[in-house]
């Protein structure tokens, strides 16, 4: 058999093996059993936080669009509607995938009536593990909601990282490997054991667990103690809510930089970096990470401008098929090459060295984030921007003297610094002394 045959065979036993297995654990359910975001009048602020989310674009989302088709090309369209079961319950569950026509409830992906009619887990976390009843009942964290307009009903499930886990791990069809683990991420972390879940932060108005938050779930409903947000922020911005997407990427790590700052010319340099994963209740990054792209530049320039070190460190997960070539799509893997993310609350360093020049040399170490590779945002058409998750620059001298002398140039005062400040200071506290002893002394007499 010529190798090329071997290829083909290849592909369609995949195929094969992929149709036979990809069983999708929804129910069937009609599209007109959910109720779309513009029926949900009295949450207005509710909508506005949702609309911008990713969970609003699931299904749409042009970065998606594009990966479906490739895995549905791969496989023969096998793989399309498993990918649409968590894009957009709805459609498959109703059908539509299939008719072609989707209703406006399937457009809306991960909405509002989608997610509050679910009322738990069915089967293992994963892969769609939802279980609904859709009899129009909402379904919530309240026990005490009273609506004109439809019933509501207290929902345990609602207030665990399980509810997100059934879509938020994902594990190959034909295989069961971890593509994505989030939800197992988080459950093997320091977070699940002091109980704050998924909700405390990517619910909340800010990043960081930003809670009480008091309002109003409805326009004419009572004054809460704390309502949850329908924002759904994570990394996305190019797509999703830029500025909340941006300031949760840079709450997410923290960067430090050891370096002597007084290096002899022509004697080594050596630098540390350590990065700490200090906001993500997950790896860092987590979800898609052979898509994202989280990566670590440390550089150093002379006077000059000249490159004296330009290092780069890509973090992510890199997926091999069976044959053990890496990197590979999604569909074709059968296990991890390698993983180098940050767990929850911990730490990597890198250390470097190069030698010093003439000072003042600048030394910058910065942690960049992009939600997907240049390539695949062009192809996808859209532009997909890089965040700076975090920055350090550290000015090295090759002398005290030489340091004191840029310093004195850059600002005189600030040189002058700490003697100058005492002395104001001190002043300031002796008048404030005087004119206290002064002003008791005419009380006095
Ligand atoms: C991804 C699923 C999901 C989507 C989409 C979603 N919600 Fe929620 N919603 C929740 C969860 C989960 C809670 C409760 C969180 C908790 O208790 O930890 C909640 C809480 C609520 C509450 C109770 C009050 C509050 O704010 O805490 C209301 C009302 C609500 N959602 C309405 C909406 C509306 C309207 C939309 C669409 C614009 C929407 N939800 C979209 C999952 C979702
Ligand atoms: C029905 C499946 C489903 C459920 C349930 C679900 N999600 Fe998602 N979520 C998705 C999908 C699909 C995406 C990716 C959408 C995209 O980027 O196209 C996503 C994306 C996200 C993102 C990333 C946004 C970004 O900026 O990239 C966050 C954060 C998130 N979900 C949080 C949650 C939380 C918290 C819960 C539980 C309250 C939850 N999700 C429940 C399917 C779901
Ligand atoms: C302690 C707060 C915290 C908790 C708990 C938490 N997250 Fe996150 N999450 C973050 C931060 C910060 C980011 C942004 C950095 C990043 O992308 O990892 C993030 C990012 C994400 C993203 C976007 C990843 C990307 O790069 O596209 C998803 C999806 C997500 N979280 C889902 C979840 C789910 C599901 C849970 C619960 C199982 C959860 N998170 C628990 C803080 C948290
Ligand atoms: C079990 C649920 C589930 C299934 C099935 C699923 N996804 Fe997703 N998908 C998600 C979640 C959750 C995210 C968000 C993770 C993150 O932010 O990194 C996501 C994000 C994505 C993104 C990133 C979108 C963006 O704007 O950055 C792409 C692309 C994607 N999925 C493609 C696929 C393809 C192709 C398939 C089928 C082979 C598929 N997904 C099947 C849950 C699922």
């Amino acid at each position: 058999m010529s190798s090329r045959r071997i290829v083909w065979t290849g592909v369609l036993m995949f195929a094969v093996l992929l149709s036979a297995n990809v069983a999708i654990g929804l129910p069937e359910i009609p599209s007109s059993a959910f109720q779309p975001s513009s029926g949900c009048g009295c949450h207005a602020a509710l909508i506005e936080q949702w609309q911008v989310s990713m969970h609003a674009q699931a299904l749409t989302d042009p970065l998606y669009v594009l990966k479906r088709d490739e895995a549905n090309k791969a496989t023969d369209g096998a793989l399309g509607p498993f990918c649409d079961g968590c894009h957009s319950p709805i459609a498959i569950m109703s059908g539509e995938n299939k008719s072609g026509t989707l209703s406006e409830v399937s457009i809306e992906s991960v909405g509002c009536d989608m997610c509050h009619q679910i009322t738990g887990t069915d089967g293992e976390i994963g892969n769609t593990s939802l279980a609904f009843d859709a009899d129009g009942t909402k379904r919530a964290q309240f026990d005490d909601s009273v609506s004109p307009v439809h019933a509501t009903a207290y929902s345990k499930a609602h207030e665990t990282a399980e509810f997100c886990g059934n879509c938020h791990n994902v594990n190959h069809p034909g295989n069961g490997m971890h593509l994505e683990a989030t939800y197992t991420e988080w459950k093997d972390g320091p977070y699940a054991k002091e109980g704050i879940i998924c909700q405390d932060c990517h619910m909340t108005p800010g990043p960081g667990v930003t809670k009480p938050n008091p309002g109003k779930a409805a326009a004419m409903g009572p004054e809460r103690e704390h309502i949850y947000t329908m924002t759904f922020v994570g990394g996305n911005v190019a797509l999703g809510d830029a500025a909340r997407a941006e300031e949760r990427l840079q709450a997410a790590a923290q960067l430090d930089l050891a370096v002597e700052e007084i290096v002899a010319a022509g004697q080594t340099v050596a630098l540390k970096t350590t990065i700490t994963n200090v906001g993500a209740g997950h790896y860092l990054p987590t979800g898609l990470t052979e898509v994202r792209e989280m990566w670590l530049e440390v550089t150093a320039n002379d006077a000059a401008g000249t490159e004296l070190l330009k290092e780069r460190r890509m973090f992510g997960t890199v997926l091999k098929d069976a044959s053990g070539k890496f990197p590979v799509e999604l569909w074709e893997a059968v296990g991890i090459q390698s993983d180098d993310r940050i767990p929850p609350r911990e730490s990597t360093s890198n250390e470097y060295d190069f030698t010093m020049a003439e000072g003042p040399v600048t030394l910058t170490a910065a942690l960049y984030y992009r939600s997907a590779p240049e390539e695949m945002a062009k192809k996808a058409g859209v532009e997909v921007p890089v965040t700076t998750m975090a920055s350090v620059t550290k000015t090295l001298y090759t002398s005290a003297e030489q340091r004191a002398t840029a310093i004195e140039k850059e600002s005189p005062r600030a040189a002058a610094g700490f003697p100058w400040i005492w002395a104001v200071a001190v002043a300031l506290i002796l008048a404030g002394f005087g004119g206290g002893v002064l002003a008791s002394h005419l009380k006095k007499s």
